[in-house]
């Protein structure tokens, strides 16, 4: 076993909050420097692996993106001894060939948020003081990705290897104009939530990976109507056994492999993100 002991966060997006996926659970309310996560955190198992289940929209699906306390729902991860996040995203398709309930995993993003914290480092808590630039490439853990593609192969589950996801802040979708815009920069997916979020766990020395699930195609295809929430959420609770089954499977995948160098890695990577005072 390594020196680092793996506990691996799971945040459920909308309807993937059950937690019946855990065995012996304990819930905790943990408070951060940056606020209040968005629920309790449920602490359990998962073939005898540690996790922690987080509802992003909170357990009533009560919070809207723009409100999700992204940083404190990765600080409280990181507190509660989580190495990796492993999460769920439900997206627009903005691909022909990418229709709804099909699963993707991300390996890129496109951020046009407007209104959200999306750093741990603007001096706002006395611990995490100076100056930080984290690169985001890769975005997501590449040793947690690849571990995700051979669980999907082994459960004979399609899921698109790769694909760029373009957040917008919501809570509106996206105009049509907007819609083919995003489509002509040859990007997949449109969602609400996944900036600031992977940033934030990248910061944080977290391995973080995502899977979306397409629960439409937004509105830029003529021959469609425009997306709407009934649709959303219709697809998604559809579907949401494969990602359930999918992370059931990935989870002691995780477990069993060597972490140590990996999250040194990612760890020096942030400190090397700060500048220092010209000499
Ligand atoms: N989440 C699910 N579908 C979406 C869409 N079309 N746009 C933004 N977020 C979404």
């Amino acid at each position: 076993m390594g020196k680092h002991k793996v506990k691996v966060g799971i945040i459920g997006g909308s309807g993937l909050n059950d937690p019946d996926i855990l065995e012996g659970r304990i819930e905790h309310k943990v408070s951060t420097p940056f606020g209040e996560p968005s629920d309790c955190l449920i602490e359990g198992k998962i073939s005898g692996v540690s996790c922690v289940l987080l509802a992003r929209h909170g357990r009533k699906h009560d919070i809207m993106p723009s409100k999700v306390n992204y940083r404190a729902n990765i600080w409280a991860l990181k507190t509660l001894g989580c190495t990796h996040v492993i999460a769920s995203t439900a997206t627009g398709s903005l691909q022909e060939d990418i229709a709804p309930g099909d699963l993707v995993l991300l390996d890129s993003f496109v951020d046009r948020t407007k209104s959200r914290e999306s750093t741990f480092f603007d001096n706002s808590y006395s611990e995490l003081m100076g100056v930080c630039h984290v690169p985001m490439d890769p975005a997501f853990c590449p040793e947690t990705r690849q571990l995700f593609l051979e669980a999907a192969s082994k459960l004979g589950l399609k899921m698109r290897p790769t694909g760029t996801c373009v957040t917008i802040e919501g809570p509106r979708f996206s105009s049509k104009a907007e819609s083919l815009l995003y489509k002509s920069w040859g990007i997949q997916l449109v969602n609400m939530t996944m900036v600031p979020e992977v940033c934030l766990a990248k910061e944080a020395g977290l391995c973080y990976a995502a899977v979306a699930m397409a629960t439409d195609y937004d509105c830029w295809r003529d021959k469609e109507g425009s997306v709407c929430v009934s649709e959303v959420l219709a697809t998604f609770k559809q579907n949401v056994a494969k990602v359930t089954k999918l992370f059931k499977e990935v989870v002691p995948m995780i477990g069993g492999h060597e972490w140590d160098s990996t999250i040194d890695d990612l760890k020096s990577l942030v400190s090397s993100g700060f500048m220092s005072a010209p000499q």
